[in-house]
């Protein structure tokens, strides 16, 4: 028998795949603090994550028996992989599966920082009736840039397209023909940086990308650029955004991630120019159903003796 534990919550749909396995045993325990985590860690040959759970070399290192560890989305940032490679355990992701959710979050984001609709929201609730204070901006004829052109970033292309937006895009790995077949500039950093009417970032978060858009990146940028942050928190140096929002240089910013999560009180959310959700890209029940199936069949297959497709 195999023993999972299943340390975030995650869809009944992926539940089921582990739970009608006849060699594997199931534990559900949502909500164990790191060093519970770490004391039991050393009883399961599997373990399975979201982004709240973080499985640091402490953790892995008493996880003797711990086999393949699963993370029910893309991001593996929250776990230490150099600590997991040493010990000899696998790590698989579901890549696929909330690519189509975070990009229309992202979309969603974008449309309603231009029309400042969280704010106008909140400004109703109170008993205002303002028309004046609440004039937007149209993305037509805009210029998107997206730093990071790979499943979600493409994704927010297409659908930035759909607005009428022109599309302005950096990644190392974009190639002026891909561009080209997808309608879209294919941009230096620099390029993006100085040329974007908005600009969304899509990159992973690694050494390379971590404060990749700091006070250097924002005096490159356009007067009353938009940004979009529905990728990871510390990819945007969230000192320099909020410089660059009380000076004027940046109109306004919507963002899904923080650097610390879960946050509250964060100094960035005291700018009216801020809107934020709490990490809601890939909320939804058809990315979280995928995301948890796709992980729970990888864990499976690794643990029977099968090749896991997401490592
Ligand atoms: P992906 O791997 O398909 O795409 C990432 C792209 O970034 C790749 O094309 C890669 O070449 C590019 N890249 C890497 N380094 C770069 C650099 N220095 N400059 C520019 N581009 C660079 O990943 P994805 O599935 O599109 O996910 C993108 C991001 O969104 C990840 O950080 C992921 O964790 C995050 N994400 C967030 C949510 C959410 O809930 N907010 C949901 C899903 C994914
Ligand atoms: C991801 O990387 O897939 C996202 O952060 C979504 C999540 O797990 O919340």
């Amino acid at each position: 028998m195999f023993h999972i534990l299943v340390a975030d919550p995650i869809s009944k749909e992926g539940l089921d795949v582990l739970q009608q396995n006849p060699n594997v045993t199931v534990t559900e325990d949502t909500n164990l603090s790191p060093d519970e985590l770490e004391s039991r860690i050393g009883q399961f040959d599997g373990l399975l994550v979201r982004s709240q759970t973080k499985v640091t070399r402490p953790i892995i290192e008493k996880a003797s028996k711990l086999k393949i560890i699963g993370r029910a989305g893309v991001g593996v940032d929250n776990i230490d992989l150099d600590a997991a490679t040493e010990q000899g355990i696998i790590v698989v992701n579901a890549p696929n599966g909330n690519t189509n959710s975070a990009a229309e979050h992202t979309m969603a984001m974008t449309m309603a920082l231009s029309r400042q609709i969280p704010q106008a929201h909140v400004s109703l609730q109170n008993g205002k009736w303002d028309r004046k204070k609440y004039v937007g901006v149209e993305l037509k004829g805009k210029t998107l840039g997206i730093i990071g052109l790979g499943r979600i970033g493409t994704e927010v292309a297409y659908r930035a397209k759909g607005q009428r937006m022109d599309v302005i895009a950096y990644d190392p790995f974009l190639t002026e023909e891909k561009a080209e077949q997808m309608g879209v500039t294919y941009g230096t950093l620099e390029e993006v940086l100085q040329e974007s009417d908005y600009i969304t970032v899509h990159t992973p978060l690694l050494k390379e990308t971590r404060h990749m858009i700091d006070a250097n990146a924002f005096s490159r940028m356009k007067d009353g650029v938009h940004i979009i942050n529905c990728a990871r928190g510390g990819i945007i140096e969230e000192e320099a955004l909020y410089d660059a929002i009380v000076s004027g240089k940046v109109a306004g910013a919507a963002i899904d991630v923080l650097e610390e999560e879960p946050f509250q009180d964060h100094k960035l959310l005291t700018l009216p120019e801020v809107i934020a959700t709490p990490h809601l890209g890939a909320s939804t029940v058809e990315a979280q159903e995928n995301v948890a199936i796709d992980v729970c069949h990888d864990i499976i297959s690794h643990l029977t003796g099968d090749t896991a497709k997401n490592p």
